[in-house]
């Protein structure tokens, strides 16, 4: 049996490693984060027989293929849940949502939700639960949701919709029952009861690939709402700030803005945001 190798990662592989996740994913590394990257590449140097963090960095760099995606893909956090952070879900049912009907009803009856950063796509099928509930006749409106994610896995998670069903302790069994179907799903060759998300609700959603570092995004349309929650954290202040820029110019007067629970715009009136509840902004 081979012996595992220990790898060992240097000052200045950790720093060439730090600015390269930067420049790919817009990703900000303390120095804390230095056990942090050693295991997480890791196992991705050992898999392709490397000698070291160095000879990873420099495949990466000139990476013509799929090393880039592995490379964003090991050091993204993927947490997230369903109704995580619920009081925005409460604000888009009793006060987003029906402020948008209102306006729309007499007129295009469209509506456009972005969920940026969706990781495996609970967040995005919790907003498409709400806009069912929320928007009467929603047949008879053109409802879109956009779910992307640089994490080309995660995203494939997202679009079959199936999840586990200890993913749904905590949200009421109603909403499952309503939204979801019992299918049995093979985890790690055992046949594990899960549900997926029902038809009616995976149609409302588009699941595409997107790193928000790139630029131009391919979207024309405005979005009448935007979360993107749990993503700011990783980025540094400048990234932030450009990224809230970049959504000003994707969002109408009246359309709406939800981050993370410990993600704030740091004078939002300046970049054209009010504040309308705890991190809810609405575009003025
Ligand atoms: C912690 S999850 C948040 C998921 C969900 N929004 C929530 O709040 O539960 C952060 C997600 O942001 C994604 N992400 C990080 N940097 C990104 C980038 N530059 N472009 C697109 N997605 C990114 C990660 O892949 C990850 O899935």
């Amino acid at each position: 049996m081979n012996a595992i190798v220990q790898l060992e990662l240097s000052d200045s592989e950790f720093s060439d490693i730090k600015e390269l996740v930067f420049s790919t994913t817009g990703i900000t590394l303390s120095d804390a984060k230095r056990e942090l990257v050693k295991r997480r590449f890791a196992p991705r140097v050992r898999e392709l027989g490397l000698p070291s963090f160095k000879d990873y960095v420099r495949l990466v760099q000139t990476d013509k293929g799929d090393e880039v995606n592995h490379f964003c893909n090991a050091i993204t956090t993927n947490l997230t849940s369903f109704f995580r952070e619920n009081h925005h879900f409460d604000l888009l049912k009793s006060e987003i949502l029906p402020a948008i009907y209102q306006r729309n009803l007499d007129s295009e009856r469209r509506i456009r939700i972005w969920s940026a950063g969706c990781s495996t796509g609970q967040e995005a099928y919790c907003l498409a639960i709400i806009l069912r509930s929320a928007i009467p006749g929603l047949e008879n409106w053109d409802a879109r949701i956009l779910a992307t994610d640089l994490d080309e896995k995660c995203l494939s998670t997202a679009r079959q919709g199936i999840y586990r069903e200890d993913a749904f302790e905590k949200t009421p069994s109603k909403i499952v029952s309503e939204n979801f179907s019992k299918v049995d799903q093979l985890v790690k060759g055992q046949a594990t009861p899960s549900l997926q998300a029902k038809l009616e609700i995976r149609k409302l959603i588009t699941f595409n690939k997107l790193n928000l570092m790139h630029s131009p995004w391919p979207m024309k349309g405005k979005f009448d709402v935007i979360f993107c929650r749990n993503v700011f954290i990783y980025f540094n202040k400048a990234t932030q700030a450009e990224l809230v820029s970049r959504y000003a110019r994707m969002q109408d007067p009246g359309s709406f803005l939800c981050l993370g629970h410990s993600e704030v715009i740091q004078d939002p009136e300046k970049v054209g945001y009010k504040l309308i509840g705890k991190t809810a902004y609405q575009r003025v």
